[in-house]
């Protein structure tokens, strides 16, 4: 963070000082986890479900915290009072923002799939410009996404943010914490369905990124998806389309996917064209990288300097389109960090492009959050690995049995699926068929596919060849 002292950090909060010299400053991080409370940081305490942060103002104070920032009067505790932390939290982050001023370039990237891959990737892009601010993970709510534009400092140039939207306002709110002066909207899916009510409901809360971005901004629109493409009407912004589709500004052309998955493209600019040769696994990626190549552009790279870049690039966040070789010959696909049709259709053309002839295994799980289109998605997903020509497919757990069944139903497939009770008999199931040369993808949401994938990276040796 930028230094501050407890008056600003009062005055920038709305809050009132108790027991704390106003004079003091903060010199360190803004933490709401005591532990990672540093010297001269300020303790956020948030009175959460199971714990309350003030329990743990003193910890933070023998860490070296110069105050505590909450609701609850802690007698002795040098405090900034506030009515509601998180709005305190916010007005701080957008208070640091607004100090930085034109030097720091704030991007931010919302869809419905992809958001922490295509931050990690433009993060990786533009730390080779300068110093970049970007979460971990997927901290893209009201309290990772403050809680990041807070790492930035005097010396940040690029803040890199994840934008996650539950529902309507959410990303607006995102915006006026940290405005971004460059927005990129990746896609819109049925991600969160069940929240939402309507993909047009969840396309309206995805604009309001490019609605957020200033007259001299940028806004980097997905030309092959028509909800997307539709948002230029939205913003005041500059638009840049990019895709494969003829129209787009930026495109890829000639897409082809080598043995291991990985997408090979002609990038086309106004400026000229370059060759992209990608890291990355899975066709999806194309489109996620020229979003990181229309930003690059905008950051003043030539065509050919994208392209360097963007082959430079690899997964940052893991569970995400993770590829290992086993030593007993088994190739992993580990993209079981979360899951909705649009990022299992991916994961499965990803499948079927590295099982080139191989034999290939799909371990499925339960899609959350779908609402009404929950039977019909799994179904779906199912139907697609089928008509894809996917060998084996292990289901997991009765809430995905859609997916068995809309396998079920391709008549000409020639593979076979399974459903089974949950992930220990999903392992006894790979356990038993596994051999060497096969390519097995690991995906479902959250947790219902993790212990498989942890199963599969750690096992090897317990596999016969
Ligand atoms: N452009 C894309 N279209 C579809 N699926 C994608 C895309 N980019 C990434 N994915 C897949 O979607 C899943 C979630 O990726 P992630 O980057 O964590 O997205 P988000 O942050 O939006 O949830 C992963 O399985 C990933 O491989
Ligand atoms: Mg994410």
């Amino acid at each position: 963070m930028i230094e501050l002292t407890l008056a600003e950090v009062a005055d920038v909060t709305g809050g009132t000082l108790t027991g704390a010299d106003p004079a003091v400053r903060v010199t360190g991080g803004v933490e709401f986890d005591s532990r990672k409370v540093g010297p001269g940081g300020l303790f956020v305490a948030f009175a959460g479900e199971r714990a309350d942060g003030h329990d743990f103002a003193a910890g933070a104070l023998a860490a070296g915290a110069a105050a505590v920032l909450g609701t609850r009067l802690l007698p002795g505790v040098p405090m900034v009072r506030v009515a509601d932390p998180h709005a305190a939290l916010a007005a701080l982050a957008r208070a640091v923002v607004d100090r930085l001023g034109s030097g720091l370039t704030v991007i931010g990237v919302t869809g419905s799939s992809g958001k922490t891959t295509t931050k990690d990737l433009l993060a990786g892009l533009t730390a080779r410009l300068g110093p970049t601010v970007a979460p971990a993970g997927s901290l893209n709510n009201e309290l990772g996404h403050p809680y990041t534009v807070l790492r930035a400092g005097p010396a940040t140039r690029f803040l890199v943010l994840e934008l996650g939207a539950r529902g309507s306002g959410h990303i607006r709110h995102l915006c006026r914490v940290a405005p971004p002066r460059i927005g990129v909207v990746l896609n819109v899916g049925v991600a969160h369905l069940g929240g939402f009510g309507s993909v047009a409901a969840i396309a309206a809360a995805k604009a309001e990124l490019v609605a957020a971005l200033p007259a001299g901004g940028l806004a980097v629109l997905n030309a092959d998806d028509p909800r997307v493409a539709a948002m230029a009407a939205q913003t005041r912004a500059r638009v840049v389309t990019v895709g494969e589709s003829p129209g787009a500004g930026l495109r890829a052309t000639g897409v082809t996917l080598d043995r291991r998955g990985r997408p090979a493209y002609t990038l086309v600019a106004p400026e000229g064209s370059a060759p992209v040769r990608l890291g990355l696994t899975g066709a999806h990626q194309v489109g996620n990288t020229l979003a990181v190549a229309a930003v690059g552009r905008e950051l003043g790279l030539t065509p050919a300097a994208l392209a360097t870049a963007l082959a430079e690039l690899r997964p940052v966040s893991p569970r995400r389109m993770d590829v290992f070789d086993r030593p007993d010959g088994v190739t992993v696909i580990d993209d079981s960090y979360n899951a909705n049709p649009a990022s299992a259709e991916a994961a499965l053309r990803a499948l079927v492009a590295l099982g080139t002839g191989r034999r290939t295994v799909a371990v499925l799980g339960y899609l959350a959050e779908l609402g009404e289109y929950e039977r019909a998605g799994h179904e779906r997903v199912g139907g697609l690995a089928a008509a894809l020509g996917v060998d084996r497919l292990v289901v997991v757990g009765e809430p995905a049995s859609p997916i068995h069944r809309g396998a079920g139903r391709q008549r000409q497939w020639k593979g076979e699926s399974v459903l089974v009770a949950d992930q220990a008999a999903a392992v006894a199931v790979l356990r038993r068929e596994l051999r060497p040369g096969d390519v097995v993808l690991v995906k479902g949401s959250r947790y219902r596919t993790w212990d498989v994938a942890d199963w599969l990276r750690e096992s090897a040796a317990v596999v016969r060849a």
